[in-house]
């Protein structure tokens, strides 16, 4: 019995896998193993040597399993130890220097000024860049003579020979997702709509498509107050400055009674634009008061309801917070103009977390 138990623990403390650990349960004490054969052979024993060879042998049984299950779990701590060592990845280190894509700064002022209008309750609102002629000038109080609509520089869609209806149009402004908002939502409403526009024009400051952002505010007793502070706390969030100042210039527009142009107080000193300080203005966009018939054209009763609009440029809005010079170039996908004024996707604009980084 000494020799077994030398023979097996010394090969079981020399083993070097798993196998090898099964193989030497099986040799030792599986059902054929050395041991349970001494075990069986207890039966032809006389009693007296039975009961000390019995105990011993069932000690011993013992003591080859403790042996057995110890070994394997010091083998198993050691491959988890060398897998350990040799998987070793540091978690801390970026996944790469810089993520391929940028977004475009238009993107970027669009979520921008999103974020700074939902933080004042307006809901995002979206129109058709293909539009009917009606919602981009009828429903706005433009009508069929009217001279805005040969201002407006409209791309025409074609219509089949012999249709006689009003051609669609690639929508000149975001003003007809006024209409659209006001037939699917009705009173009251506060929506911002931001989208392309496109009109016939292109040069430094034009391009023949741009982007605009609508505001549109109803309720029983809105007034161009309210509007006022409105474009002043946006202004203020946008170009990230304590307070900006803003200027309304009288002016006209068909779906806006009154109405005014939209100017920022800023300087130019030294050719560097800064808002909220100086004695220059900063043409930002048009506004007003909903005009009765727009209203009406919307599904709205203006003897209950008023509200105001405004439209600002996103394009420019970009370029003047972002020192941007030539507007044309914002649609060039040129790799090293979008490296150069893109921003990193991870980070979403939010008025808590910060606009811009
Ligand atoms: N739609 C006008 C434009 O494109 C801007 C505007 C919007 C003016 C809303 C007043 C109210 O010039």
């Amino acid at each position: 019995m000494d020799d077994l138990r030398t023979k097996y623990l010394e090969a079981i403390a020399g083993a070097g896998d798993e196998a090898a650990i099964e193989d030497l349960r099986v040799q030792a004490v599986g059902k054929k193993g050395e041991i349970s054969l001494k075990m069986r052979e207890l039966g032809k024993m006389a009693p007296e040597e039975r009961q000390v060879a019995g105990p011993a042998l069932n000690a011993l049984k013992d003591e080859i399993n403790a042996a057995l299950a110890a070994k394997k779990a010091a083998l198993a701590d050691a491959a988890l130890d060398a897998r350990l060592k040799d998987e070793w990845l540091d978690v801390t280190l970026p996944s790469r220097t810089r993520p391929a894509g940028s977004v475009h700064p238009v993107s970027q002022v669009t979520e921008e000024v999103t974020a700074i209008f939902a933080d004042m309750g307006f809901a995002v609102a979206e129109g058709p860049q293909i539009e009917s002629d009606w919602h981009n000038f009828d429903a706005l109080n433009i009508p069929d003579h009217h001279p805005a609509r040969g201002e407006m520089d409209t791309f025409y869609m074609h219509r089949a020979e012999g249709d006689n209806r009003p051609p669609h149009v690639l929508r000149t402004h975001t003003s007809p997702v006024q209409i659209r908002a006001m037939e699917l939502r009705g009173a009251p409403l506060r929506v911002i709509c931001p989208g392309r526009v496109y009109r016939s024009d292109y040069d430094q400051t034009h391009t023949p498509m741009f982007h605009q952002i609508e505001g549109l505010a109803i309720d029983r007793d809105i007034s161009m107050a309210n509007l006022k502070w409105c474009l002043e706390e946006f202004a203020a969030a946008f170009f990230e400055v304590d307070k900006i100042e803003v200027r309304f210039r009288a002016s006209h527009f068909p779906f806006t009674e009154p109405s005014a142009e939209i100017d920022f107080r800023c300087s130019w000193e030294g050719g560097q634009l800064k808002l909220g300080e100086g004695d220059d203005w900063l043409e930002a966009g048009g506004s007003g008061m909903v005009h009765p018939k727009v209203l009406e054209a919307g599904g709205i009763d203006p003897s209950q309801w008023q509200g105001f609009a405004f439209g600002l440029g996103i394009d420019r809005l970009a370029m003047l917070k972002y020192g941007i010079p030539d507007l044309r170039a914002f649609f060039e996908s040129d790799l090293r103009w979008l490296r150069h004024y893109g921003f990193l996707g991870l980070d979403q604009p939010t008025t808590h977390g910060g606009l811009s980084r």
